[in-house]
């Protein structure tokens, strides 16, 4: 494989966390930016003065060394933006959500595959090193047998007007939840409410139930006081405690539990321990896992298949809040 040549379609508010991300990983192979919006130039200029700035997307889909694409636009964009690229051959990393209907990604999914390209979806947590750590304790039986996980998301957020909470917020804590279970759900219920624009969800409860008796809900918001980003996972012999938003001792191992001694439930209980874990961004992780893809033609952790079974379960969730 050539030379990595890297292209950034999208510079808004994450796009410039991935210019800024691939300027610092990949210097000058971070080749172009490209936006609908004039301002964009001037803030890619100041972090990538060396990148090449466009309006036109096909200034990239015809340059021939550009072989990897990440596309930050919003999302009712990203499907016609990532079957353009890849129809053209390039490899393409899409944040989240991929698309805004599973039939889109699986023909993206397709494409790629049928052109061995590399398609990854931006479900960032899944390059996060703490949701790493969970899965890894749960792998090697620390935890014991998964119960019970939740996610809450919430934030006095950016109000979108093209998406609700569930798909603004969601994905991200649905691919986790389904990295962490190992599957995707048997049953999903989901609940909201609208307040702030006619017919968008601003706040979801969805509930989800998996194989051996494995259940999760997740709470989404965009209208609330404070930050808070908390991923509790409960297994049968201890329990682990993520909270993003914390500036220090993110995760913690709680050996709590309950036990059956005689047929009577007793209580554990102990103090926390925290965990390490390695501090690099998911960010870099996600680039460089987009990286290495491209030049060892292997499957991303977060490729079009797993795009599509986060997307079938927002559907899903979808079709609840609608009543359908
Ligand atoms: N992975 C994460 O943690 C994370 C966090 C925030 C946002 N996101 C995702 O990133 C994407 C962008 O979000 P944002 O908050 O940066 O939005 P934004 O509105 O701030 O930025 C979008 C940018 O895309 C540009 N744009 C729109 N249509 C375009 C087109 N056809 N061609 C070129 N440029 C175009 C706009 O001018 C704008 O600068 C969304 O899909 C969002 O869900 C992911």
């Amino acid at each position: 494989m050539n030379e990595l040549c890297i292209a950034v379609v999208g510079c808004g508010k994450w796009g410039m966390n991935h210019v800024r991300t691939a300027c610092a990983l990949f210097g000058d192979k971070l080749k172009w930016s490209c936006d609908s919006d004039k301002w964009s130039e001037k803030k890619v200029k100041e972090i990538a003065p060396h990148c090449r700035f466009t309006f036109d997307l096909d200034d990239i889909i015809n340059d021939s060394t550009v072989n990897a694409v990440i596309v930050s636009t919003p999302a009712e964009t990203h499907f016609d933006i990532a079957k353009a690229l890849l129809k053209a051959g390039k490899n393409v990393l899409v944040e989240k959500p991929i698309t805004l209907r599973s039939g889109e990604a699986k023909e993206l999914h397709d494409i790629a595959v049928s052109n061995n390209l590399v398609l990854m979806v931006g479900h960032l947590l899944l390059y996060h090193p703490a949701v790493l750590k969970i899965r890894q304790y749960l792998d090697e039986g620390k935890l014991g047998k998964l119960q019970y996980i939740y996610s809450n998301r919430l934030n006095l957020g950016t109000i979108r007007t093209e998406e609700n909470i569930l798909w603004s917020f969601a994905p991200h804590d649905i691919s986790v939840i389904q990295f962490l279970a190992g599957g995707v759900p048997e049953e999903v219920e989901a609940r909201g409410a609208i307040f702030v624009q006619k017919g968008i969800h601003d706040t979801t409860l969805t509930n989800l139930v998996f194989k051996g008796n494995i259940h999760a809900h997740i709470f989404v918001s965009w209208l609330h006081p404070f930050k808070e980003q908390r991923l509790v996972v409960i297994g049968d012999r201890s329990m682990m405690v993520f909270e993003d938003t914390l500036k220090d001792n993110k995760l913690k191992y709680y050996r709590k539990g309950f036990e059956l001694i005689d047929g009577l439930p007793v209580k554990i209980d102990s103090e926390f321990e925290n965990v390490e874990f390695e501090k690099t961004s998911p960010l870099e992780l996600e680039q460089l896992h987009f990286a290495e893809c491209i030049q060892n033609g292997t499957a991303p952790r977060s490729d079009g298949r797993n795009a599509i079974e986060v997307l079938e379960t927002l559907e899903r969730a979808q079709a609840k809040l609608m009543n359908k």
